[in-house]
């Protein structure tokens, strides 16, 4: 298979599309970081954790994840990469190869020869606690977890304090480039095709909560977390947020309040307590956007219909 390679032709247009979508995307970083700084509750033991210095988290993410270079296995595992390899594969984290950016980084566009195939490769701000730990609970979650619906994880780079993920490429992107603020070569979706995205995503959910042998919340539920394969397969993507759900008779765990605002279930909001049902909140959220094609949060839209469940609701 022949490797693309990141075009210049159109770089200045490509850029500019790029620049606007990654203020959009800023945004959205803000509000997921908005929740993510506003600790509602002391959450004791988790919080604490939390609170390991990024020296410390580094050492200790991939002793605990027990990252071994499996590379001549043939098996399903993630497969460790050297930063040299995603730097080729990515023409060095050109501009014109970056997908978009999130709470957490920057995703690129590559081609790894190695393994002859087009990836996303997620290079995490590796300044942050936050980025570590993310990448934590991704390899934990993803690395165990075989699912049509589940966006796979190919690989991971751990060099120095460099952390990398490497995805299968979803084609289409991401859910919300379907749904609004659609470019004009972009057909709106249709009703079946909606329904179809509803029902692959919560294939995906209910896999995460009663199929995995250590079951997780996924936390972070969204439009722009549900990636599409052509043919609008839907898969979900970003663990980063995962957490194990309760063990034993519990029915939540205690944790600092983190998601995206307009998804975040109100009383994990107010309580710090997430369920499994936490989810279920978010994906009645992408629900309501897939029938209604208004957005979470509308921030062009007056007080009243910014929040579409508050707006809703409302009705
Ligand atoms: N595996 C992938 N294939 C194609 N595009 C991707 C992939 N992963 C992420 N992207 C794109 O990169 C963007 C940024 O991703 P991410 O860092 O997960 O942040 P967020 O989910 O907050 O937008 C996504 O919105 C999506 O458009
Ligand atoms: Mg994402």
């Amino acid at each position: 298979m022949g490797c693309f390679r990141c075009s210049g032709k159109s770089n200045k247009k490509l850029d500019e599309e790029i620049d606007n979508k990654n203020k959009n995307l800023n945004k959205q970083a803000d509000k997921k970081q908005l929740i993510a700084d506003t600790p509602r509750v002391d959450s004791n033991a988790n919080l604490k954790k939390e609170e390991v210095s990024n020296d410390g988290q580094l050492s200790m993410d991939v002793k605990n994840l027990n990252l071994k270079d499996d590379s001549n296995n043939s098996g399903k595992s993630a497969k460790p990469f050297t930063f040299d390899e995603l730097a080729a594969a990515t023409g060095n984290f050109r501009s014109d190869c970056c997908l978009g950016e999130g709470g957490f980084g920057k995703v690129y566009k590559g081609c790894l020869e190695k393994i002859e195939q087009v990836v996303a490769i997620k290079q995490l701000d590796h300044r942050g606690v936050q980025g570590v730990r993310e990448f934590s609970a991704e390899v934990m979650t993803l690395g165990s977890a075989d699912h049509p619906n589940l966006v796979k994880l190919i690989g991971y780079c751990a060099e120095g304090d460099q952390r990398l993920l490497v995805y299968e490429y979803m084609p289409l992107g991401s859910l919300d480039k379907h749904l609004h603020d659609l470019r004009p070569d972009t057909r709106p979706l249709d009703w079946n095709t909606r329904m179809k995205i509803a029902a692959g995503a919560s294939r995906g959910l209910q896999y995460l909560h009663e199929q995995l042998k250590q079951p997780v919340i996924y936390r972070d539920l969204k439009c722009s977390n549900i990636l599409l394969e052509e043919g609008y397969h839907p898969k979900l993507s970003d663990f980063g947020l995962a957490k194990m759900g309760p063990s034993g008779d519990k029915t939540h765990v205690s944790t600092r309040v983190m998601g995206t605002y307009g998804y975040c279930a109100p009383d994990y909001a107010m309580t710090g307590q997430l369920t499994f049902k936490s989810d279920i909140y978010s994906f009645g959220v992408v629900l309501l956007e897939l029938i209604t094609g208004r957005k979470a949060i509308d921030q062009t839209k007056d007080r009243k219909e910014l929040n579409l469940v508050a707006w809703l609701l409302r009705k």
